[in-house]
């Protein structure tokens, strides 16, 4: 057993661009909850390199939020609403017929994304929901997340995703993730990505679901909100082949301006921006 804990007021640095603690940010700690060595390796190289502490044992109830390492999984703790429950990544609900149900290329989002599209930069991965939906259509996806935090319960899901069968398959080999700043990323990558896909914090609303309530809650504990997504837009912009779609609610403003196309769902809708230069060669 062993814990963590840090993220509190000091912004740090992937790369050029700060990650500045915004909103409410809860320190989180790690706890070691596995006797297996390659679980304890993991917890205590992840501390080190976010320059974490580990306790043994968690104080009840802890002020922080946990990042427990078991056996099987990797979950995140409110210990002082929910004790003992975690929540995880957790891919295994998606309907993995080709082409019909959550894989089907005629709903909103892979539309927004294009038919032309190959490769496709997922620039706010979260916990991978959309990343994994994208690749399981076809896309070749990289998908970046900047909260160490979030990272690690992301590639502890798609470690697990890849001991499915059906996920494995469906999968293919098409999902990389990556712990950064998608700018940076971005301003280095070479070939660029076709699209950008940018999927930031909603603002938050007065009525919630109690799922999206225990879930968002949690979240947003550790990454706040996404203030800066207007200029993640603007890099996107400068460093993409054919498009950048971005997520917003049904009745919010466009992040910038009006976009060039526009899908719509229920809930949410799926602007697309195109750099200058497809509007030329269209
Ligand atoms: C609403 S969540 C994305 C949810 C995701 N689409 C899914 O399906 O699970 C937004 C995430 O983007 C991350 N994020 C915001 N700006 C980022 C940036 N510039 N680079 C990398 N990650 C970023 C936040 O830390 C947060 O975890």
């Amino acid at each position: 057993m062993g814990v963590a804990s840090g993220f509190v007021d000091t912004p740090y640095f992937f790369g050029r661009y700060p990650f500045y603690p915004v909103m409410q940010r809860s320190p989180v700690v790690i706890v070691i909850e596995s006797d297996l060595t390659e679980r304890r390796d993991k917890a205590l190289e992840f501390a080190q390199n976010h320059n974490l502490k580990v306790k043994d044992q968690v104080d009840t109830p802890s002020p922080e939020l946990v990042l427990a390492f078991r056996d099987d999984v990797t979950e995140l703790r409110d210990e002082q609403v929910r004790p003992g429950r975690g929540m995880f990544v957790d891919y295994s609900s998606i309907d993995l017929r080709t082409g019909a149900g959550n894989l089907s290329r005629k709903q909103p989002l892979p539309r927004a994304i294009g038919k032309e599209t190959k490769t496709v930069l997922d620039a706010t991965a979260g916990f991978g929901y959309d990343a994994v939906l994208l690749a399981c259509m076809g896309f070749e996806v990289q998908a970046v997340e900047r909260s160490p935090v979030i990272a690690a319960l992301l590639e502890d899901g798609l470690r697990r995703a890849l001991l499915d069968e059906g996920l494995n398959r469906a999968l293919g080999d098409r999902l990389r993730i990556q712990t950064g700043d998608s700018r940076d990323i971005l301003e280095g990558m070479d070939p660029k990505p076709d699209a950008v896909y940018i999927d930031p914090m909603f603002p938050e609303k007065r009525k919630k679901s109690a799922l999206a309530k225990k879930h968002i809650r949690l979240v947003r504990q550790i990454v706040g909100e996404d203030p800066d997504a207007g200029e993640l837009l603007e890099v996107a912009m400068l460093h993409v082949r054919r498009r950048v779609v971005v997520k917003r609610p049904t009745h919010a403003e466009p992040l910038a301006g009006d976009p060039d196309l526009s899908f719509g769902g229920k809930l949410v809708r799926y602007d697309v921006y195109l750099p200058a230069s497809t509007h030329r060669q269209s």
